[in-house]
C-alpha cells in the first residue's frame, strides 16, 4: 500500500507560488499552479540547486542558482529534452497536502 507522506498545509502555498519541503528523506518542490498542485524533485539537475525556493511563472519553475526551467507538472527542462525531474502524486485532503514517492509520475501518462 502507497504511502502518503504530509508535507504541508494548502495555506504554505497559495496559487501561483512554490515552496520546498522534506518528504521522508527527498527534498520535494511543490508548486500551485491555478490551484492544483503539482511535487517535483526539489534538487535541480544542474548543480543540485533549491528549486522549490526558485520562481513560478504560469507553469515554468526556474532554479534559484543559475536559471534552469522545468514544466512544473511533468518536470522536463524547457530546452533539454533528456533533462527531467521525477514527478509525484500529491493530493489535498482537508487543508493538508500529501505526496506519494513510491511510484514517480510517468510523464507520458494523463493527468485528471
Ligand atoms: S543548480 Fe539549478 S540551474 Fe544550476
Amino acid at each position: 500500500m502507497a504511502e502518503w507522506i504530509h508535507v504541508a498545509a494548502v495555506s504554505d502555498c497559495p496559487p501561483g507560488t512554490a515552496i520546498e519541503r522534506l518528504a521522508g528523506e527527498r527534498i520535494i518542490a511543490i508548486a500551485n499552479i491555478e490551484g492544483t498542485y503539482h511535487a517535483l524533485d526539489g534538487l535541480c539537475a544542474h548543480q543540485g540547486g533549491p528549486l522549490g525556493q526558485g520562481s513560478l511563472c504560469g507553469h515554468t519553475l526556474t532554479c534559484p542558482w543559475h536559471g534552469w526551467e522545468y514544466d512544473a507538472t511533468s518536470g522536463q527542462h524547457r530546452t533539454a529534452p533528456t533533462v527531467r525531474q521525477d514527478t509525484f502524486q500529491i493530493e489535498e485532503r482537508d487543508g493538508d497536502l500529501f505526496v506519494c514517492l513510491e511510484a514517480p509520475l510517468d510523464p507520458s501518462a494523463e493527468r485528471s
